[in-house]
């Protein structure tokens, strides 16, 4: 795993990765399980190392059957009206094992946060499902599973995006025609407000190519929301556009079915500016185009937005590859993963064309023109319905990927994959481990205040030159090529001081509020010269 040099000719290390794709970039690839049972088109962590794994009611048999010969049955499910099978899982990352959970509801192509507490709120679906809100509460035993309410939603939220809020109650944005939002939890129960937001409306085009918005919480408390090829800042609390950005160059569609992704950069220590990056997507055209059989090549854009800025603008830049259905992943690192995918067609059925098997990564940082960086590539395809999440030891969880109606393995181009394989950036690898810092910490989770100095013990084998930072990432709900919720801040940090045997100790300053980071579980990075420890568990309120 022999980094490239960082400014290695892109066109000359094509030619090589051509000649030979051993030598690719950084980066390596695990299988974990070859099948849990379930195909990964959701993913979330939780704060005890354990990943809440679903996809939806309807597609037939899965490959895990239901936990004491139980089995579902529900007179409105639409395949199979008695099912015996799971088609949702735990995966338990401390002992590579997974159990199934039972899910009564369709949970298919759904949203979900966690609340400040820790447990998982997830939200919306098909069918009988497209009002639901599941609960799952973390637990250590294997005791404990989803409890649902079928009508917990004010409106039918098929392909809604979910945002934690500053007062921890997450907010539901958009879906298949509706051009609204709602809020979770309502202060009644019975309560069934929505509030419209003609944006979704104006964005909806013959294929809507407005569905799965982006979502972002600014650090002014407002709301950046992307949808199709542009963008609005929205007050939620008076439910007022406060700005409008411009289209993106090009002016062609990043939301599903032109499914790109986005990430709200790394925000830096008492942040002034925000800036948001959307990648990849399809050409106009494309998802009618794939319907009749013609696979137009994926874009290779990514639009680069300062959404601070009064009068922000977008700059454009271009990927190693073109990427559809990628997902991106904040690394503790404070690069960006762009990994999963297809170069050619959209999201849907059977309309993935081209897997893109290299992840590439992004580095803020750098120049533009030399920010993006090509990583040894995964075996398995990883299309429609696949999704991917950084996981505490840093490494990124990789799963999913069924393109199919149904559970098909055989006589298709891209079976459905059961499998789960992770991603080790470039700094797991040995030749970094003098550089890889180690925390000492006597119980986790550790507790953070506002605004609040704190302190983290480590050893290292040598601090480097680049110095010592404290990253804390939020973990993401991942699913359709974005990652809801996913937040990294870089804190003020002070100097590593050095203390016995090997060992430092460095401050950092907990976000001053809650509109930097909403209050819950987030995961503590020290970073040494770019190399980031294990994460440590940390709430914060
Ligand atoms: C899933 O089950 C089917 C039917 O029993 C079998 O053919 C297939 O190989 C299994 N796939 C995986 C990945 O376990
Ligand atoms: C997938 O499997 C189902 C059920 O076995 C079958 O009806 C369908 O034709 C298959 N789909 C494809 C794309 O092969
Ligand atoms: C340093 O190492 C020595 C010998 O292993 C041990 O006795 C001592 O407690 C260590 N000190 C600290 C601060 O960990």
């Amino acid at each position: 795993m022999k980094p490239i040099p960082v400014h290695f000719p892109l066109s000359l290390f094509l030619l090589l990765a051509a000649a030979n794709s051993a030598a690719a970039g950084g980066g390596g690839w695990d299988l974990l399980q070859r099948s849990i049972g379930v195909s990964a088109m959701h993913m979330q962590l939780l704060h005890n190392d354990r990943v809440i794994i679903f996809d939806r009611t309807d597609f037939g048999r899965s490959n895990l059957s239901l936990p004491d010969g139980k089995c579902r049955n529900d007179p409105n499910e639409k395949v199979l009206k008695i099912d015996c099978t799971a088609h949702s899982a735990e995966y338990d990352l401390a002992t590579n094992t997974f159990r199934p959970l039972m899910i009564l509801t369709d949970s298919w192509c759904s949203s979900g946060t966690v609340a400040p507490d820790g447990r998982l709120i997830q939200t919306g679906g098909w069918n009988d499902g497209d009002r639901a809100v599941r609960t799952f509460v973390p637990c250590n035993d294997g005791s404990c599973d989803w409890s649902e309410d079928p009508q917990g939603l004010a409106a039918r939220r098929w392909y809604a995006t979910n945002q934690i809020l500053p007062d921890g109650r997450a907010i539901i944005v958009g879906g298949r025609k509706q051009f609204n939002f709602e809020f979770h939890p309502k202060p009644n129960p019975s309560d069934l407000t929505t509030f419209p937001l003609p944006f979704l409306q104006a964005t909806k085009d013959d294929v809507e190519d407005n569905l799965y918005p982006f979502v972002h919480l600014n650090i002014d408390g407002n709301l950046f929301i992307f949808a199709n090829n542009r963008a609005i800042l929205l007050d939620y609390t008076k439910n007022a556009v406060v700005r409008t950005y411009p289209e993106m160059p090009g002016g062609d569609p990043r939301n599903y079915p032109s499914s790109g992704s986005s990430v709200l950069l790394p925000l830096k220590p008492s942040a002034t500016e925000a800036e948001v990056l959307v990648c990849g997507g399809a050409p106009m055209g494309s998802y009618t185009s794939a319907r009749e059989d013609n696979y137009m090549q994926a874009l290779k854009t990514c639009g680069r937005i300062k959404i601070t800025d009064q009068s922000p603008s977008w700059s454009m830049e271009t990927m190693p590859t073109p990427r559809v259905m990628g997902d991106m992943i904040l690394l503790p690192s404070g690069e960006v993963l762009l990994l999963n995918g297809a170069a050619a067609g959209t999201a849907g059925w059977e309309l993935g064309h081209e897997p893109v098997l290299t992840p590439v990564l992004y580095r803020p940082e750098s120049m533009a023109g030399s920010r993006f960086q090509v990583q040894n590539p995964a075996t398995i395809p990883r299309l429609y319905h696949s999704s991917a999440i950084l996981i505490r030891d840093g490494r990124v969880l990789v799963g999913g990927s069924n393109p199919h109606v149904y559970y098909n393995f055989t006589g298709v181009d891209f079976p459905t994959e059961l499998s789960l394989e992770a991603f080790s950036p470039e700094y797991l690898s040995s030749e970094n481990s003098n550089s890889r810092p180690k925390i000492d910490i006597s119980a986790s989770p550790i507790s953070l205040n506002y605004g609040k100095q704190f302190s983290m013990r480590f050893a290292v084998g040598a601090i480097s030159g680049g110095g010592v930072t404290v990253t804390m990432a939020a973990p993401a709900f991942s699913t359709h090529s974005f990652s809801m919720n996913q937040r990294l801040l870089i804190l003020e940090t002070g100097t590593a001081l050095s203390g016995d045997n090997s060992s430092y100790e460095v401050t950092a300053v907990a976000p001053a509020s809650g509109v930097l980071a909403p209050s819950g579980y987030y995961l503590v990075f020290v970073v040494n010269g770019g190399i980031p420890s294990e994460g440590v568990w940390a709430h914060i309120k």
